[in-house]
């Protein structure tokens, strides 16, 4: 169900019309229904919760790249999410809002010494390590410290997620994981490093996938190489398939979530009872799209309309800093407005001040607009905010999260000032 709909003719985010939200906090502004979130966030707990018993578990480790807003990560770790990040700064915002860092997974191909001895400072779950350098580095930091680093391996299955090539991350030539046929070896010397403890086996193919045939070959993939590991006396006690179920945004269907994390646990248990002996293994997600994606929308304010020979032109106070997607990838966002008009639609391309031909953020809609009219840039609570920018010296948008009939104001808007607070001229 959507928490965005249409009561007496004005887009409403749960029960709050949006142009009250844009007349009290201004635009553009990021506005996130918390019902939607804790529903998306419910697929996964339920499903998870339906389908382990005594086997170890399962935890859901949101990847907080995806919206890192303090106030989106403080609601997930009080319905018992878990956390993967992927720097330094994630851990102390999760930490910051009040998530457990012994919940925490530590994914990414380039973490630093500082970045180590602060996660292994706060004693996280789990690095996901990507290469045998790495392994080494997280050896020493941890010798350093006394400490033993809980380690997986994220292995590149060398599986196509069939998703858009810069957010398919599971191929050869893709610079993720290691590699499928070296792991038993890299795992083979995790093993032996003293200040390592192996933990588990992890993999993430790709991002905004609608099926879940590629997830479940990778799993495939990851128990092949459990059972080689088993053999040689390394047993595993988590597996983590990564992030990965899609999102609607214009008339993709993604498979529910509940189905494919029911396909996913029934394999997995009947390789463990077959297989591995019947030992338990924990089971981790790291999603992020599905979780936040479809729980925002970017409101925005047409500030010109401009009618041309062969295109017309919503040009609005969002812009490609705001919201890089569209830019990036020419990701399609549906765009609503915010009241109905009668009057006769024309077609237009949604575009921001910013100066650069790329930046638009929706091409021909058939849209019936007035100068200062609002919009809302649907499907944007994923990689909208935390991918902005200060381009053009713009301020970030504003955040604000609804909750019923209440609107809580999460971020405020940045000021000019503070845009070059950080900088000193020449003495
Ligand atoms: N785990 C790892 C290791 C990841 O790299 C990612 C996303 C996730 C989990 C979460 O995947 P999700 O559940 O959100 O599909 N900026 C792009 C998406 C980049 C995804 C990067 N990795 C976009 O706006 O489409």
């Amino acid at each position: 169900m959507s928490h965005f709909s249409y009561k007496n003719g004005v887009l409403h985010a749960e029960n709050v019309a949006l142009a009250d939200i844009a007349k009290q906090f201004g635009s553009p502004t990021y506005v996130y229904s918390k019902a939607a979130l804790v529903e998306n966030f419910s697929a996964y707990a339920n499903a998870c919760r339906e389908n382990r018993r005594d086997d170890g578990g399962a935890l859901v480790c949101y990847s907080v790249k995806s919206n890192s807003n303090l106030a989106v990560l403080n609601l997930l770790a009080r319905l018992g999410s878990g956390f993967d990040i992927v720097s330094g700064g994630e851990l102390l915002r999760v930490i910051a809002a009040g998530g457990d860092p012994r919940k925490v997974i530590f994914s990414g191909v380039g973490k630093t010494h500082e970045e180590m001895r602060l996660a292994l400072e706060h004693d996280i779950l789990c690095f996901n390590v990507e290469s045998t350098a790495e392994l080494q580095r997280l050896n020493d930091v941890a010798g350093a410290m006394g400490k033993q680093a809980p380690v997986s391996l994220r292995v590149n299955p060398n599986v196509d997620a069939k998703t858009h090539p810069y957010i398919s991350t599971g191929l050869k030539e893709n610079k993720f994981g290691i590699a499928y046929e070296e792991a038993l070896t890299v795992y083979r010397t995790a093993a032996t490093l003293p200040h390592l403890r192996v933990a588990g086996i992890d993999c993430h193919i790709g991002s905004q996938l609608l099926d879940d045939a590629p997830l479940l070959e990778a799993l495939d993939r990851l128990i092949e190489l459990a059972d080689g590991l088993e053999k040689e006396g390394i047993r595993l006690h988590h597996l983590d398939i990564g992030g990965g179920i899609g999102i609607t945004y214009d008339k993709d269907k993604p498979v529910a979530i509940g189905d494919y994390l029911g396909r996913l646990f029934a394999r997995i248990d009947q390789w463990r009872l077959q297989q591995y002996k019947g030992a338990p293994i924990q089971v981790m997600f790291e999603p992020g799209r599905s979780i936040v994606g479809n729980a925002g929308v970017l409101l925005t304010e047409v500030e010109y309309l401009k009618h041309g020979a062969v295109k017309n032109f919503a040009i609005v106070n969002a812009a490609m800093n705001d919201l890089m997607r569209p830019a990036m990838y020419e990701a399609w966002h549906g765009v609503q407005p915010v009241l109905q008009r009668v009057s006769a639609a024309k077609t237009y391309d949604i575009v921001g001040p910013v100066c650069e031909s790329g930046d638009w953020l929706a091409r021909e809609r058939s849209l019936a607009l007035e100068q200062g009219d609002l919009l809302a840039i649907m499907s944007a609570g994923a990689y909208g905010m935390t991918m902005s920018s200060n381009y053009n010296t713009r301020g970030r948008a504003a955040e604000v999260m609804v909750d019923g009939d209440q609107v809580h104001l999460i971020r405020r808007r940045e000021a000019p000032s503070e845009l070059f607070a950080l900088e000193n001229l020449l003495p």
